[in-house]
């Protein structure tokens, strides 16, 4: 179990001309280090709107190998790799251990092994089936000084070409891609798949399963969660209840959300594509190996914060999910109590406990006297018990 564990920079600085000394070698055109010219600037803009419609509001480029065009792959690069990279260092920090072995499956360009890289892992293997792809992902990782392991194949297909346990596999966004919910009995195929992985971790490994915070990759989440809940996969993180999920009988969306280091590019290129993102939005789902079980809380009840301040009648609210379930808190106090003064500043994501609070229902109301303790800031792991 690590205590303190500081989240690393994610480096932008060094990043953005590195991605883009990589984008400009893959297209083999000259330029400054560290801007791109205007009419690489449109290019790239366009492939990713191309990638967005195709990928994640809709699914003309799922049946295809889209990384053969370089044109998308070069502008994966240059905006989704530096999300998902940011989303991956978050997401890592959140594990009671540091991984060692990691494997990225359907990995593409690599921010994901990238993003284990930089939480310290020293053996990253990544496998996609598609070589450019790879190519890019271990030129991307070398030039940082970062070693990766490529293997080209079809992660549908066990054996997968790796070998060994791994303290962690990521499988990040690609679920759609590789169980189309358009195809035939896709969620037994899904269910299967992930316990054949499953078998591939070592006794303390967990799967990191990352996805878009739209409502299709959301749900099918929060759906293979109670899945795998209700078959005694133990979940680490986000979720602390350990019943059906609320968010998903009520057909709402429960995703994450994180601070998102918006370098110059990724502002200008946004501003163009008409993409209105200003923090990391994401589906997460963390799963530990069977054989570890649940992750031992403190004796107390906790409550991840699953939404934003909410404005209602009264004041604002947040939306919790804790273990003993869902909850609301509020305050009807013109200020709020000292040993409450979190409530002020509470983000979503952050696991808090709350004691002396007025308990109408599933509400909690401050009061003089509540206390809201902290209990996992965010990207932190959770309180577990040695
Ligand atoms: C949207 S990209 C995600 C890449 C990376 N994991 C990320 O989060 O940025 C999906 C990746 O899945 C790969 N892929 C799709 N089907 C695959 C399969 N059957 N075997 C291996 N890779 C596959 C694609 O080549 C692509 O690199």
């Amino acid at each position: 179990m690590i205590k303190n564990k500081k989240i690393p920079s994610n480096d932008m600085e060094t990043m953005i001309p590195l991605l883009i000394g990589v984008w400009r070698r893959f297209h083999k055109l000259s330029g400054p280090p560290d801007v791109l010219q205007t009419r690489e600037f449109r290019e790239v803009v366009s492939a990713i709107k191309a990638l967005q419609k195709g990928l994640e509001t809709g699914d003309e480029l799922i049946k295809q190998d889209y990384f053969q065009d370089p044109v998308l792959l070069g502008a994966y690069i240059l905006y989704f790799w530096i999300l998902h990279y940011q989303q991956g260092v978050a997401l890592i920090n959140e594990l009671p251990i540091r991984p060692r072995r990691v494997l990225d499956i359907a990995s593409g360009p690599g921010p994901f092994s990238f993003a284990a890289l930089h939480q310290g892992a020293s053996d990253v293997v990544a496998v996609d089936r598609n070589k450019a792809a790879l190519q890019m992902a271990g030129e991307i990782c070398g030039r940082y000084g970062y070693p990766l392991s490529t293997r080209h194949g079809n992660v549908l297909k066990f054996p997968l070409p790796v070998e060994g346990q791994f303290d962690l596999i990521v499988v990040g966004y690609c679920l759609q891609e590789l169980f189309p919910d358009t195809a035939k009995e896709w969620r037994p195929a899904q269910r299967q798949w992930v316990d054949a992985l499953m078998k591939q971790l070592t006794p303390n490994g967990m799967i990191l399963f990352v996805d878009s915070s739209l409502a299709q990759a959301n749900h099918r989440l929060l759906s293979l969660r109670d899945q795998l809940v209700a078959e005694g996969i133990p979940v680490q993180a986000p979720c602390v209840w350990k019943g059906e999920c609320p968010a998903l009988k009520q057909k709402q969306l429960c995703y994450a959300q994180r601070e998102l280091d918006k370098p110059a590019l990724v502002k200008q290129l946004q501003r163009a594509a008409e993409i209105n993102l200003s923090s990391l939005k994401m589906s997460y789902l963390i799963v530990r190996n069977p054989e570890s079980g649940w992750p031992v809380l403190p004796n107390h009840p906790l409550y991840r914060v699953i939404s934003p301040p909410v404005d209602s009648f009264g004041g604002k609210r947040f939306h919790l999910c804790g273990t003993d379930g869902k909850k609301d808190l509020g305050s009807h106090l013109p200020e709020t109590p000292k040993d409450a003064r979190s409530f002020d500043y509470l983000k979503r994501g952050e696991l808090i406990s709350i004691d002396d609070a007025l308990v109408k229902g599933s509400h909690f109301d401050i009061v003089l006297g509540t206390k809201i303790k902290i209990e996992a800031a965010l990207s932190k792991p959770l309180p577990e018990q040695e």
